[in-house]
């Protein structure tokens, strides 16, 4: 594949970015000469991504460890990267788990806090402080992960798809607040893609290929570069028009509706 992006000069915050699909675009946005502040959990694995940034381009980029269910923790990162850069012109929303999967009744009351604390409160708490600095800078772009299942339902995984259906609502409403301020907010809408989530999700590789396989009409999981490319071109000029929306990248699966479980 070859597509090719510009973002020489410009700061992209990457949230969840030692892994998977942060880590996918953070090696895209490095590609595209844009200097990184990423964060997410695990520091050797934040260190991996470091290295291979390094290695692969002459950008800057930071690393912090940063859980974020954690307010303190998000607005003591949100100043540092702020202060390392001067200005962040990208923010990628992205970090995220798959909770428990299980039906409803067999969910507890910590099962439905642990999956909307990191996918729809980390993503309120990066919106929170990533606005008024953009703001203040005159402009921004900022992408948010949902999910397929931010736009469908999907037995037992009830409290996940709630939690990704509420990060569309908090970038609709926000891609209104801030419509008239040069910042664009939107989200992607990913179906199946081949990380550690997906597996963690299904028990296993194998048995995320069983269950999901079937629903793709392009007969494929999407590798997390697919991912990439769909949130450069969010964050860059060639979507200078495109704002408040949840862009589905799955294969056909959605279109394909029920018909295909
Ligand atoms: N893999 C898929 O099929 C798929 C499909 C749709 C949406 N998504 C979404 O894509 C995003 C990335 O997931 P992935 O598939 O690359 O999985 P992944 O497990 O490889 O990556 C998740 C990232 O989020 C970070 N993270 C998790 N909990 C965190 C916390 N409390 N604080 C800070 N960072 C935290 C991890 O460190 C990692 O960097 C998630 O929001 C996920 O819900 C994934």
């Amino acid at each position: 594949m070859n597509v090719t992006y510009d973002f020489t000069g410009k700061n992209v915050l990457l949230i969840g970015g030692t892994t998977g699909i942060g880590r996918a675009t953070a090696l895209a946005f490095a590609k595209s000469g844009a200097n990184l502040f990423l964060t997410g959990l695990g520091r050797e694995a934040g260190a991996a991504v470091v290295k291979d940034v390094r290695d692969s381009s002459g950008v800057e980029i930071e690393f912090a460890e940063v859980n974020v269910r954690d307010q303190k923790a998000m607005k003591a990162l949100h100043d540092r990267a702020f202060e390392r850069f001067g200005r962040i012109d990208v923010a990628f929303n992205n970090a995220g788990i798959p909770g428990k999967t299980a039906p409803v009744q067999d969910l507890e009351e910590s099962d439905f806090y642990d999956l909307i604390d990191v996918n729809l409160k980390g993503i309120f708490l990066g919106l929170k402080y990533q606005v008024p600095h953009m703001i203040a800078a005159g402009g921004g772009a900022i992408v948010n992960t949902s999910s397929l299942f931010g736009v469908m339902g999907f037995a037992t995984t009830a409290v996940y798809c709630a939690s990704k259906w509420g990060v569309i609502g908090l970038t609709n409403s926000v891609a209104l607040e801030v419509a008239r301020k040069n910042i664009r907010v939107n989200a992607i809408a990913p179906g199946s893609v081949m990380t550690p989530l997906l597996s963690g999700m299904f028990g296993s590789e194998q048995s995320a290929k069983d269950t999901v396989l079937p629903m793709i009409p392009m007969g494929r999981i999407s590798d997390p570069s697919e991912i990439a490319n769909l949130v450069l071109y969010l964050s860059s000029d060639a979507a200078s028009f495109i704002t408040g929306q949840a862009v589905v990248i799955d294969g056909g699966g959605f279109v394909a509706g029920a018909d295909s479980l």
